[in-house]
């Protein structure tokens, strides 16, 4: 019996999830059906309740449901929790696990694709919405020397610190105290290049051969790594990260990991 799932999200026309599981499928020699959902943006519960009623195996979970998603499942892995965030649903027989992939997907692809360790790093996250928060666990698992959250409002990066509470590995920086400081790895988890607009950051936050990696995907590049190219920083969009969290994903509902490079190969010559 085919198996079906699908990315639920407000708008998902866009999405590129149904080709990266379909590769996937193809791959493993799974029989699924992946599909796009769109829910109306005050009945995520509604809509996903009424896929999983109809007999789907899961789901993935996209803007603006991250977080209806954690108060849709019954159940949540420790990774979710943490985040407060879920991506990724998986239906079992009356019961909903939401699980949170995105983590482990930016890290597998900072450290694997590109071939940045992370370990004793310092990292400067900016930004501290949804986006940001489901990350910070992962980085931290990675062992950075430090991991630094900067936001436009400096209440939120120090309010993600706060509930943590890690000391020493990570620090809340407001724009004060960013110019004297320098990373190895900058990641935009702002939603500032939907806008095309560009987070606050000093031209002397790039450490030599810094690595900018832009959370956002899409052709060219955004106005954040434009900057950080100038600085000689390398860049990196999120489309490897698109393609890590959906293994991750497949892995957690069907127990096979699929190979990741082709389909980031396809998606990225596809961007050119
Ligand atoms: P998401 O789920 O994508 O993280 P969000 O929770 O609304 O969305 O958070 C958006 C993040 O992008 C926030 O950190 C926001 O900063 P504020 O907390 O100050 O609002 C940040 N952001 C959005 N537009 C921005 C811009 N033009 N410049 C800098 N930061 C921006």
């Amino acid at each position: 019996m085919t198996d079906r799932y699908a990315v639920i999200g407000n708008p998902v026309a866009h999405s590129r999830s149904p080709e990266i599981h379909a590769a996937f499928a193809r791959e493993c020699g799974a029989d699924i059906e992946y599909g796009r959902l769109l829910a109306p943006v005050a009945r995520f519960a509604e809509t996903a309740e009424a896929f999983r009623a109809g007999g789907a195996a899961g789901a993935n979970v996209t803007l603006p449901f991250k977080l209806e998603a954690f108060a849709f499942a019954h159940a949540r892995t420790a990774r979710a929790e943490r985040g407060r965030s879920v991506n990724t649903l998986h239906f079992e027989t009356n019961h909903v696990v939401g699980d949170n992939t995105d983590g482990v997907g930016l890290c597998r692809d900072i450290e694997q694709n590109i071939g940045q360790p992370l370990l004793g790093t310092r990292i400067l996250l900016i930004g501290a919405g949804g986006a940001a928060r489901a990350v910070v666990g992962a980085l931290m698992d990675c062992q950075p020397e430090l991991l630094a959250i900067t936001n436009r409002t400096p209440a939120k990066a120090q309010a993600i610190v706060d509930e943590i509470n890690v000391k020493n590995m990570l620090r809340a920086v407001g724009l004060t105290e960013l110019p004297k400081l320098r990373f190895d790895v900058l990641i935009n988890a702002t939603s500032a290049s939907l806008s095309a607009s560009l987070p606050l950051v000093p031209l002397s936050s790039f450490d030599n051969n810094a690595l900018a990696y832009d959370m956002m995907y899409g052709k060219g590049l955004t106005p954040f790594l434009a900057l950080a190219a100038g600085t000689g920083a390398r860049t990196a969009d999120g489309i490897g990260m698109l393609v890590e969290q959906a293994a991750e994903a497949f892995y957690v509902w069907r127990g096979v990991r699929p190979s990741t490079g082709p389909v980031l190969d396809l998606l990225k010559q596809a961007a050119r």
